[in-house]
């Protein structure tokens, strides 16, 4: 099924200078990413991304780590991305990830994990809907994956 998600690199990947390897994961991959853009989440935003945390013991450190610098936000394009996705990403404990998962390559700590990916399509539209305007997104285009699907119909 086509599906939208959104996916982050945090501030520590910006920091390591990531933020092309982690793209290049998901354009590599065959996705198409259709918005695209680096910010500093304020507090408000933060809050708002991740409220099912509000509470619990280690949300304190979660907002002060999601504010404590630049992200890259992404909106990425495909079929089933959203569970796809969060497989490339691996585990939030790096140690439990996959090898060859994006947080098991470049995470050791289940605290800076890298990369955030929504885990399923209500926390995808929630969270497009926090990051984008939908006149930021650009989905009216072609990859050459899609257009090569298509020549096979
Ligand atoms: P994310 O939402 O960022 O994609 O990560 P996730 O689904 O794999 O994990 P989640 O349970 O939603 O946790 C959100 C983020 O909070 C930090 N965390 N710290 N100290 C801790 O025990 C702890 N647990 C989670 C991580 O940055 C995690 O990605
Ligand atoms: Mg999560």
């Amino acid at each position: 099924m086509l599906e939208r998600t959104f996916i982050a690199v945090k501030p520590d990947g910006v920091k390591r200078n990531l933020i092309g390897k982690i793209i290049s994961r998901f354009e590599e991959k065959g996705y198409k990413i259709i918005g695209l853009k680096m910010l500093l989440p304020t507090l408000e935003l933060a809050e708002k991304h991740y409220a099912e945390h509000k509470g619990k013991p280690f949300y304190p450190r979660l907002i002060r780590y999601i504010t404590s610098g630049p992200i890259v936000a992404m909106v990425v394009e495909g079929d089933n991305v959203i569970a796809v996705s969060r497989r490339m990403m691996g585990a939030t404990r790096p140690e439990e990830a996959e090898a060859g998962t994006i947080r098991f390559d470049y995470a050791i700590c289940k605290e800076f994990n890298i990369i955030h990916g929504s885990d399923c399509l209500e926390s995808a539209q929630r969270e497009i809907s926090i990051y984008f305007k939908d006149e930021e997104l650009c989905p009216n285009w072609t990859t050459t994956l899609e257009k090569i699907m298509d020549d096979e119909k």
